[in-house]
Parts: C-alpha cells; sequence; structure tokens
C-alpha cells in the first residue's frame, strides 16, 4: 500500500517536473502540491525514521511549491474549499472579528483552550518538542445564551483560522440521502481551508442518542464523523480545530465523547457576578451618551440572566433612551435606571431547574 504510494508520489514529481519545463507554473505548483499532501499522508502513517525521513522530503517539496508558485495553490486551495461549502449550503468561512478581550468572563474555559488549542498552535515548534498536540475535538456545553458560539469565533480570530460554522437544524433535512458523502466532504473543505475551525453547533440534533430507530444512512453518517475526528488526530499537521457545542449534553450519542474524539469536554456556566459586571461594560461601551452607570447594582440585580440577555437588556434600554431623544431632540444620557426598568420587564433565561440539570450531568460524568 505504502509502496503504490510512494510510486505515485513519485509520478506525480515526474509530471510536475515536465509541467514546470514548458512553462506551466501554476499547474506544476499544484502537482508539487498534491505530492506534498501524499508524503505527508505516508509520513502520518509511519514512525521512527521513516517518519522522519518523509517529513523532510515533504518540507522540500512545499519548498518547491512555494517557490514556483505557492500563491496560484493558495489561492486555488482557498477557493476550492469554498466551493465546496457552498454546495453543502453553509454559510462561507470567515476570520471572526471576535477576540478574546471581548468575552466577559469564562476564565477557566478560556484557561482551558489556550493550553489545549492556542499555545500548541503558537508554539508549535516547542508544543512538538513535547510532544504536546490537539487531539479529536472539544465540545462546549451550558445553557443558552452563555456565549458558547461566540467564544469559538474568538478562538477562530485569536488562531487566524477560518471559522466553518455548521448549523445542523438546517443541515440536516437538506443533506438526507448524502450524509456520510457530505461529511466528508465538509472535512475536505476543512482540510482546503486550514487553519480552520471546523464548529458543529447543535451537536446534539447531528449526533442524537441512539434510539434504534435510525436509518442506517443516519448511523453511517455518524460513524462516518466519528471516523473523521478520529483520523485528525494522527495528522497533527493538518491544523484543522474541531469544536462541537450543545444545550443538551445529555441528549448525545455517548459514543462521541469516547478518547479521540469529543473528548475535551467543557461546561460553559451562566455568568457569575463579575462577568455580569464586565458584560454590562463590555456592551455599553461603544455608548457615547452614557451617565455614571452602577454596574455593582446591574450585576446584583441580573442573577441567572444569561450573557445574550444582558446583551439584549442593554440593546433595548439605550433603545428607549433613544426614541426619548428622538421625541425631545434633548440629548440625555443612559442611566443605570433605564437599564433597571427594562430588567425589572424581562425574566432571566436560566431557570434553577436548567442550572441543576447541568450539575447534575457533571456529577455523572
Ligand atoms: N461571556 C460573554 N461575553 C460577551 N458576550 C457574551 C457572553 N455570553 C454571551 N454573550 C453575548 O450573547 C450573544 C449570544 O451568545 P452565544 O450565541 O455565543 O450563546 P450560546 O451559548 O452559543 O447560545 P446557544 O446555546 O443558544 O447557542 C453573543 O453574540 C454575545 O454578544
Ligand atoms: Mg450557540
Amino acid at each position: 500500500m505504502t509502496e503504490n504510494r510512494i510510486d505515485h508520489v513519485s509520478s506525480l514529481i515526474k509530471k510536475a517536473m515536465d509541467m514546470e519545463s514548458s512553462g506551466n507554473r501554476a499547474e506544476a505548483a499544484k502537482i508539487y502540491r498534491d505530492a506534498y499532501n501524499e508524503v505527508m499522508e505516508i509520513a502520518a502513517h509511519s514512525s521512527g525514521k521513516i517518519r522522519e525521513k518523509r517529513l523532510h522530503q515533504a518540507e522540500s517539496l512545499k519548498k518547491i511549491y512555494e517557490s514556483i508558485g505557492g500563491k496560484y495553490v493558495e489561492k486555488d486551495r482557498i477557493g476550492e474549499g469554498k466551493k465546496i461549502l457552498e454546495q453543502l449550503n453553509i454559510e462561507p468561512p470567515e476570520i471572526p472579528k471576535v477576540t478574546f478581550q471581548d468575552v466577559a468572563g469564562l476564565e477557566n474555559v478560556k484557561n482551558e483552550i489556550m493550553s489545549k488549542i492556542i499555545y500548541p498552535m503558537r508554539y508549535k515548534e516547542l508544543s512538538q518538542e513535547y510532544n504536546i498536540e490537539f487531539s479529536g475535538g472539544m465540545l462546549l456545553y451550558g445553557p443558552p445564551g452563555t456565549g458558547k458560539t461566540f467564544i469559538v469565533k474568538a478562538i477562530a480570530n485569536e488562531v487566524k483560522a477560518n471559522f466553518i460554522n455548521v448549523n445542523p437544524s438546517t443541515l440536516y433535512s437538506q443533506w438526507f440521502g448524502q450524509f456520510e458523502k457530505n461529511i466528508s466532504l465538509l472535512f475536505h473543505a476543512a482540510y482546503l481551508l486550514s487553519p480552520s475551525i471546523l464548529f458543529f453547533d447543535e451537536i446534539d440534533t447531528l449526533v442524537p442518542k441512539r434510539s434504534g430507530s435510525e436509518s442506517d444512512a443516519a448511523r453511517r453518517g455518524v460513524s462516518q464523523l466519528l471516523t473523521e475526528v478520529g483520523g485528525l488526530t494522527s495528522q497533527k499537521d493538518r491544523n484543522i480545530f474541531i469544536i462541537a457545542a450543545t444545550n443538551n449534553p445529555w441528549g448525545i450519542d455517548e459514543a462521541i465523547m469516547r478518547p479521540g474524539r469529543f473528548d475535551v469536554k467543557i461546561y460553559v456556566p451562566p455568568p457569575d457576578y463579575e462577568s455580569r459586571k464586565k458584560l454590562f461594560q463590555l456592551k455599553l461601551s461603544e455608548i457615547k451618551h452614557l451617565g455614571e452607570i452602577d454596574y455593582d447594582g446591574l450585576a446584583a440585580r441580573t442573577e441567572r440572566y444569561s450573557g445574550a440577555d444582558i446583551e439584549f437588556i442593554c440593546k433595548k434600554a439605550v433603545q428607549n433612551v433613544f426614541m426619548e431623544v428622538i421625541k425631545t431632540g434633548n440629548r440625555v444620557d443612559v442611566t443605570t435606571e433605564d437599564l433597571l426598568e427594562v430588567i425589572s420587564q424581562i425574566k432571566p433565561s436560566i431557570d434553577i431547574g436548567l442550572l441543576k440539570k447541568y450539575q447534575d450531568y457533571i456529577l455523572s460524568t
């Protein structure tokens, strides 16, 4: 098998050289790139000295294609990745603008993400020296509106990775009958767009706990997903991170949480007192007409309100003041009272029963 692949690499290199000598540099670069990918694959399946030799060979191929036309290849690769996402009906990839500074609180979550994803990527050589690798995927779970999607966007920004947002509620029905194939295509796109973060939102709808009544096709799709996630572990040069999020961790097929799969699980809790204070500060920071705000008072009054609730409260209060200003023509400040008024009108979106459910889940795992 490896023999065949090596022959294949040789024939690719020969083809690339022919192209190059006939003056077609863009095409040659592409074929060198294919040869590079192939050698990386072979390296991923070998070990010891042989692996080192392959990696060395891959490095040389990379230098060649970069020097003769890395730009063409790069453009091509990204374009192809985008095309696949379009076919799959997934939003175009982006490097989000949100940064870690925009995320209030969630220090534990941030630390975990820093050590598992951001540092290994930023300090590549060092992490290889210490054999630190990011394997499998990460699962974020917690009540709605606590910043799960938001923090993944911030991660993508920190590592300058393409954020690919897979939202199963729309995809599930559209992919009917093509699940397995589409999952492979999706991972291929993530690879073409790498460094990338493949984000599966509402993973519980994609891989619900098995009920025995799923179609064969759905089951095969799920096992394809697991194979792809597992496969990434052995290819640490690929720079694809898989992150999933859910409100219902208890509703997920447990097979996806085995080692090498989504084995890093992080609870994203509702904001605590300090985080709520910070949320109000962040969400009001762009307002030019702001009075003295009693942030402690607001934090004290908003237990069990989510980050999304607090964002909504700020928007609504500012909107109310704005309407007032339009009527009177008088630029007045947004005050603590304006905010408290809105708080009194809306209920926190996280109830005690739900929190208890998460506590029980954490204890049971
Ligand atoms: N910790 C936070 N820091 C800053 N903003 C936050 C935070 N939590 C929530 N928000 C705000 O609330 C909005 C909604 O959050 P987000 O969509 O990330 O929640 P979620 O946990 O993914 O919710 P769901 O489970 O419903 O998908 C964000 O766009 C952000 O503006
Ligand atoms: Mg979300």
